[in-house]
């Protein structure tokens, strides 16, 4: 493994991340959405990033679905490689963070040891876990793309939440019930903790206003 390798050697660039948030006037971050499939996840980070955009914030959203087509084209839904797609997407969000941006990730993520893993690849407090709530009935209910119907039929292998577990964070950023709040009052509360945690500034908020 190159991280192994001797003549593998780290360069330090003069163009830093503080550099970099400054210049941006917000401080970059990851917000990690995580949920079942159908949950919000992308809807939520999505209406958020737009949100942000406004702001003058440069963002980001890994939506799961779209990796899965480039990234994580190789990866299928076994433990295993739930693992490697989880763990791909934790160096992509780092580095997008190293470039001063606000990286959101959209991916069911299920297991707790894997987004443990990556929030450990963060400096503390970089990594900001939001678990979208919705009750597997809800997601269920909406099945917006029909794959529940299919797993429930026995069609599709592993399906989170079906015939795969979803491990719910222990101790989330925020936890946001995406089947009883509505799309606007949860995007205030992801700025909201993002104010509370230092990344929006001030001098954004009435630049914007
Ligand atoms: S994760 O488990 O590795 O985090 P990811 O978020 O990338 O999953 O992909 C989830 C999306 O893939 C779902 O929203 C769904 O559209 C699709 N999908 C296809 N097969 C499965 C499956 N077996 N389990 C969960 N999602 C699946």
């Amino acid at each position: 493994m190159s991280a192994d390798n001797p003549y593998v050697i780290w360069h330090n660039a003069t163009v830093t991340r503080e550099r970099r948030e400054r210049q941006n006037n917000h401080r970059a971050c990851v917000l990690w959405f995580t949920g079942l499939s159908g949950s919000g996840k992308s809807t939520l980070a999505h209406a958020a990033e737009e949100a942000l955009h406004q702001l003058g914030c440069r963002t980001f959203v890994l939506d799961g679905d779209n990796v899965r087509h480039g990234l994580s084209s190789n990866l299928g839904f076994s433990e295993e490689d739930r693992r490697e797609n989880i763990r791909r997407i934790g160096e992509a969000a780092k580095l997008m963070m190293e470039a001063g941006i606000i990286a959101m990730t959209a991916f069911i993520s299920p297991f707790r040891s894997d987004r443990e893993a990556v929030r450990k690849l963060m400096p503390h407090g970089d990594f900001l876990e939001i678990y979208c709530s919705a009750s597997l009935e809800v997601c269920e209910a909406r099945d917006v793309k029909g794959l529940y119907k299919k797993a429930r039929a026995g069609i599709i292998k592993n399906y989170t939440g079906i015939d795969s577990p979803y491990e719910p964070p222990d101790k989330p950023e925020l936890i946001i019930d995406t089947g009883k709040m509505t799309l606007s009052d949860s995007v205030a509360e992801v700025l909201s903790l993002m104010r509370r945690r230092g990344i929006l500034t001030d001098a954004l908020d009435s630049e914007a206003s």
